[in-house]
């Protein structure tokens, strides 16, 4: 099929994520923003999103920005939705770098009804819930929870706030009396975190400070987006949705409490920029395969050496991606904070291909060089599980789009999660679930190299096996299978 064929009578995508985030909804979000829509926008979460795309070998990790941003000079519009949660630091920094690479950002959209992370929102999240090692949730420390938590609370600053000085001072000086605890000393470490301020800031006045600045900056593009986007819809313009986490981080569908603080699902997505979830006409959720990630604490049924490798990968940074090379004797090259090497090199294969699952783990984590894109920290690796799929299939609907098969080129065995010991269906019972035993469907692998391959039908017959399976077994329709990072590494089924 082309993509023509499969974006025939569509009016709006969505790119979610059917596992638990970093399955490449970046590639896709600008694969589709480049190659479908008039209008791209992001709905939820905040920074915490690392979303990178790659175009002519030039690689991008936007945190908030919609990955579509690099085609306002197309003239598309590209909208940070109603449901998220922003850091103003972090965005006028996304703004200094379009700069500095000249690109256009005239069509930029900041809903007015966004809510602002503001200092203490970041300091609580790193007081209460980062830190894995000590029995956190292992958050990315960047004030997400803590923001939402203050909008359900009804004292959330939103970003049309930023403009009113009256109600802004109210607001945060009645937010603050939900923060007695910052009062104490805070501690260096915490400080070193921060990605509103230069200094931790719990007075009013100097937040107000400290905020101007960057809310001046914003101004211009700040708008009622959620009328913006029905006139959109109503104008017949194609809009792409760009979802972020996974449904399995989702508050309302997650792994509670190992979630996010927003609806990852179809239904977060469409709420996050005014619409209903029934408007997206091609819902496609990614799903990472054959083998799956998770970052942060929480069960995984199918990570290779469990609670093992949860526990070393939540050591964070000390097992990143330098180290882990380093350790493993693999070459490597540094360029201004780039680390180059060789994804197939011997060394990682025969690990990949080890008999101890630590070490395999740690193989699939170098050979697809999963490392947090926005904290560095090592991925957690476990073989796809379609359990976990088919319930992300009926939140999500059954159109589905595979990523990653290359990074298991010369793996001698693929497996696939099939089913649980002690429940028929994947639960959100987080306790139950990290007791479960999975039972896998063994497959051969193979060591053909997909690079080249243009044409689902010209894909290696143990591949399609494997993807017949799936669809099979989770009532999933695979529409799209992504051969390489590159946005032209894309085959339409
Ligand atoms: P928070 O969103 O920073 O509150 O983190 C909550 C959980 O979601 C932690 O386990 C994070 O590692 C995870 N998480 C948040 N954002 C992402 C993401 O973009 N990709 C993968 N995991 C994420």
């Amino acid at each position: 099929m082309t993509l023509e064929q499969l974006t025939k009578n569509i009016q709006i995508i969505s790119i979610i994520c059917n596992q638990w985030g970093d399955t490449g909804k970046g590639k896709f979000s600008d694969y589709f923003a480049a190659n479908f829509a008039d209008v791209n926008a992001r709905s939820g979460g905040g920074n915490n999103a690392g979303h990178t795309t790659e175009i002519n070998g030039k690689k991008r990790i936007f945190h908030l920005l919609p990955a579509g941003i690099i085609h306002d000079n197309k003239g598309k519009v590209n909208i940070l939705g109603n449901g998220m949660v922003l850091d103003l630091k972090v965005l006028n920094q996304e703004l200094n770098e379009l700069d500095k690479e000249n690109l256009f950002y005239n069509n930029l959209m900041i809903s007015q009804d966004a809510n602002v992370i503001m200092p203490y929102h970041i300091l609580r999240d790193q007081k209460k819930n980062t830190s894995q090692k000590k029995g956190g949730i292992g958050s990315t420390g960047r004030g997400i929870g803590p923001c939402y938590a203050d909008k359900i609370a009804r004292r959330g600053i939103f970003v049309r706030d930023l403009f009113n000085e009256d109600t802004l001072s109210k607001k945060i000086e009645k937010a603050l009396e939900f923060y007695p605890e910052l009062k104490s000393t805070l501690s260096k470490k915490i400080k070193k975190y921060l990605g509103f301020y230069s200094e931790p800031s719990i007075d009013k006045d100097q937040i107000i400070e400290e905020l101007t600045p960057y809310a001046t900056r914003i101004k211009p593009f700040v708008r009622d987006t959620i009328s913006e986007m029905h006139g959109f819809v109503k104008n017949g313009k194609k809009i792409l949705l760009e979802g972020a986490q996974g449904l399995l981080l989702s508050i309302e569908f997650g792994t509670y409490p190992y979630v996010t603080s927003s609806d990852c699902s179809i239904n977060g997505v469409a709420a996050g920029v005014g619409l209903p979830a029934k408007a997206i006409d091609l819902p496609l959720g990614i799903v990472k395969f054959p083998y799956m990630t998770r970052v942060g604490a929480g069960p995984f049924p199918t990570e290779f050496a469990g609670q093992e490798s949860e526990k070393y990968c939540a050591k964070g940074l000390k097992h990143d991606i330098k180290f882990e090379l380093k350790i493993h004797e693999i070459p490597f090259e540094e360029k201004n904070g780039n680390i180059k090497y060789d994804h197939h090199h011997e060394k990682i294969i025969e690990l990949m291909n080890s008999d101890d699952s630590f070490l395999q783990g740690v193989g699939i984590r170098l050979s697809g060089e999963e490392y947090g894109a926005t904290t560095g920290r090592p991925r957690r690796t476990g073989w796809t599980d379609l359990v976990a799929l088919k319930y992300a299939i009926g939140i999500n609907g059954p159109n589905i789009i595979l990523t990653k098969p290359d990074v298991l080129q010369g793996a001698r065995e693929i497996k696939l999660g099939i089913g649980y010991d002690k429940t028929p269906n994947f639960t959100r019972d987080s306790d139950l679930l990290k007791t479960c035993t999975p039972s896998y469907k063994s497959f051969q692998g193979s060591n053909e190299d997909l690079f080249q391959i243009d044409n689902y039908r010209k894909l290696p017959p143990g591949l399609k096996q494997r993807i017949n399976f799936v669809e099979e077994s989770t009532g999933g329709i695979v529409r799209i299978v992504s051969t390489g990072a590159d946005r032209n590494q894309t085959i339409i089924k």
